[in-house]
């Protein structure tokens, strides 16, 4: 049976990669941080996005290929930073890089992938994309940053959405840490998922390496309720004037959820803005994702916007899109896709997000984006700022 027959969704993955994942593994990658409700607001938000569909065009052909920040990509998604990726499945880092360049989207690598910018770069091409967890010593920004331009990536995302830790309740409760703690709660997770199991023996145990190779091995073995914190900074504008000079690529702030802030990212050099709240793991207090894009798209109606948290479907993406973003990032969707389906999971969800976006333009009639936000139902009923200044 043809793989998009039986899964045809991101939910028909999810499922499986359930099945397929040790249980502390599936917490890390399936939570969110308190009581999920800013999770839920992401999704139910989105699914309150509707458009009008169109009659009696006659037949059509779309168009999905979009150029951003100077690139030509076949779609306007790609992977969003994913830490720790090989803990969810061996060599997920490897896996999806080679299905985004394969499929000319953009894959964008961890500050704590479990693979360094140097491996994943040439796998990557020119689809890799950098994200940088600030380390607080500028030695080492420069460093990493250093390595991940030599390694052939040129655009870089800068997460910003931890001024804090986060609480991450099912994931305390999981036990997570890494490399996994082999207590005997954990070796029976991972005794009953055999090819888990298998492949973490064939790849080596999931470490930090690019974090290893500046903290003392100790700390990068001890417990982490959270890995971005091993080489935490807390950055400021200050931080990011330093970035930004010693940066010559595009640079992307990511995890911007005021639109306040906007004009002043741009005012500080930054190419482009990534509107998201971390897919709620960080702040359950914060809005959904899909209802701040379009201030922050009224805020700074020339800059190109980065939008995710919550898509589970090329419709999300159009959504997305009709809102004001010129490109979405999926961090789950590729990851249960990977851990449904290994080194196959990465193309068969591409392929899911491509033919689920053509037909919904299909159904609106349209050949490609432009007029998306024509077609939306009634948005600003549902979110008073989606009639804002901007023409598309
Ligand atoms: C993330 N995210 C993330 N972001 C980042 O900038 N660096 C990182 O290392 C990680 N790590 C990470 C791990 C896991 C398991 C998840 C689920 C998410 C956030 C990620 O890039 C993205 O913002 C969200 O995943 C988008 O929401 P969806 O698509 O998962 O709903
Ligand atoms: C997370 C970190 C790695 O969301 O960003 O788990």
């Amino acid at each position: 049976m043809d793989l998009q027959d039986r899964y045809p969704t991101v939910e028909d993955l999810r499922r499986k990669a359930r099945r397929r994942v040790p249980h502390f593994v599936w917490e890390y990658l399936d939570s969110a941080t308190g009581a999920e409700t800013c999770h839920a607001r992401n999704l139910a938000g989105l699914e309150q996005v509707r458009f009008r569909p169109a009659i009696l065009k006659g037949p059509q052909a779309v168009q999905l290929e979009t150029r951003f920040l100077g690139v030509d990509y076949d779609a306007p998604f790609g992977v969003a930073p994913v830490g720790m990726a090989g803990l969810i499945w061996p060599g997920a880092e490897q896996h999806l890089a080679r299905a985004a360049r394969d499929a000319r989207l953009p894959f964008c690598l961890s500050t704590v992938a479990t693979r360094l910018p140097e491996e994943i770069g040439p796998i990557a091409g020119d689809m890799g994309w950098f994200q940088l967890y600030s380390p607080s010593d500028p030695e080492i920004r420069r460093d990493i940053l250093r390595r991940a331009w030599s390694s052939g990536f040129r655009t870089c995302v800068v997460t910003v959405d931890l001024p804090a830790p986060s609480r991450r309740e099912r994931q305390r409760k999981a036990g997570i840490t890494l490399p996994p703690r082999l207590t005997p709660r954990i070796l029976s997770q991972i005794a009953r998922r055999p090819a888990w199991a298998l492949g973490t023996l064939q790849n080596g145990t999931p470490r930090l390496r690019l974090v290893e190779s500046y903290v003392e091995e100790k700390s990068a073995k001890g417990s982490l309720a959270h890995p971005g914190y091993i080489i935490r900074g807390a950055p400021d504008w200050d931080y990011l004037h330093a970035l930004r000079s010693e940066w010559s690529g595009p640079l992307i702030v990511k995890g911007v959820m005021d639109p306040a802030d906007a004009c002043p990212l741009v005012a500080a050099g930054v190419d482009a803005i990534w509107v998201s709240n971390h897919s709620g793991r960080q702040f359950d207090g914060a809005r959904a994702a899909i209802e701040v894009l379009p201030e922050v798209r009224a805020a700074v109606p020339d800059t190109p916007l980065i939008f995710d948290s919550g898509v589970r479907g090329g419709l999300d993406i159009l959504r997305a899109l009709a809102l004001g973003a010129d490109f979405a990032m999926l961090g789950r969707a590729f990851y249960y896709a990977v851990a449904a389906l290994g080194a196959r999971g990465g193309a068969h969800v591409i392929e899911l997000l491509r033919d689920d976006m053509a037909s919904n333009l299909g159904q609106m009639g349209l050949p490609n984006f432009k007029g998306l936000r024509d077609k939306l139902a009634s948005p600003g009923a549902l979110f008073p700022m989606a009639d804002p200044p901007y023409g598309q």
